[in-house]
C-alpha cells in the first residue's frame, strides 16, 4: 500500500513517519487542542503515545485503504498538523474525516484547506456514499471546518458511548458541489 502525498497551495499532506512522534506528542500534549478529542478530554503527549498513533494509523491504511495524513507547510516543512480518515469496524459511526492542527496555527485557515482536499481524494478514491465527521456540540472551531468544506449537520451520534453531532456528506451532494465549482 503506497501513501498518497496530497498538495494544497501552501500545505504538503504525507505518510505519518516514525520522526514525526515530537510533533504529534506536542500536539496531543496541548490541553486546548484536545479538549474534545481525547476519551477523557486530558492531553496525551508522551513519545510512547505518540508512536502507537503513528502505528495504528499508518496501519489503517494497510486495513482500509485510507487514513491519516501528516500535514506539513510547504515553506517550512513543519508539522503543523494532520488530516484523515477513520473507520474502524466496531463502534465507530462510519467513514469519518477529521482534523486536528497545532494551535500556533489555528484560524490560518490550514484545516479548512487540508480537510478540502482530503474530502475530494476520499470520493475520488473509496467506494463509499458518504463521508461523516463526528463532532462535539460544543467544538464550534470544527464545525465550522466542516461547514466550509460543504458538510452539512446529517444526523446526533455517538462516538465512544458519548454524543456527537454527525455533520458529513452524500456522494450526490459532493458531485453537486464538485460540478457547482466547474
Ligand atoms: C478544529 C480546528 C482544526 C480548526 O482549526 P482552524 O485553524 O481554526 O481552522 P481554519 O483556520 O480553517 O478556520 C475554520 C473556520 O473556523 C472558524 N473558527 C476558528 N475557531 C473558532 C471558534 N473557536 N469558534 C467559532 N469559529 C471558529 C474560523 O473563523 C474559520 O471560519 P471562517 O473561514 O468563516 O473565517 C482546530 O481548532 C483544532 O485543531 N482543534 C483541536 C482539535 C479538534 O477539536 N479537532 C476536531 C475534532 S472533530
Amino acid at each position: 500500500m503506497i501513501i498518497p502525498t496530497l498538495d494544497t497551495a501552501r500545505l504538503t499532506l504525507r505518510a505519518y513517519r516514525e520522526d514525526d512522534a515530537p510533533a504529534i506528542a506536542a500536539l496531543h500534549g496541548d490541553r486546548e487542542v484536545v479538549r474534545f478529542i481525547s476519551p477523557d478530554g486530558e492531553p496525551e503527549g508522551s513519545l510512547a503515545d505518540a508512536w502507537d498513533h503513528i502505528a495504528k494509523h499508518t496501519g489503517h491504511w494497510l486495513l482500509k485503504a485510507c487514513g491519516k495524513w501528516a500535514v506539513v507547510e510547504k515553506t517550512t516543512h513543519r508539522f503543523v498538523g494532520r488530516v484523515g480518515y477513520l473507520n474502524p469496524p466496531y463502534e465507530w459511526p462510519g467513514l469519518e474525516l477529521g482534523w486536528t492542527f497545532c494551535r500556533d496555527v489555528w484560524g490560518m485557515g490550514y484545516a479548512t484547506e487540508a480537510a478540502h482536499v482530503a474530502l475530494n481524494w476520499g470520493f475520488e478514491n473509496l467506494p463509499t456514499d458518504e463521508i461523516i465527521s463526528a463532532i462535539h456540540p460544543d467544538n464550534a472551531a470544527s464545525i465550522r471546518v466542516a461547514k466550509r468544506i460543504g458538510e452539512r449537520h446529517l444526523r446526533e451520534g455517538t462516538v465512544s458511548g458519548k454524543p456527537c453531532l454527525i455533520y458529513g456528506m452524500s456522494r450526490n451532494e459532493w458531485r453537486g458541489s464538485v460540478s457547482a465549482r466547474t
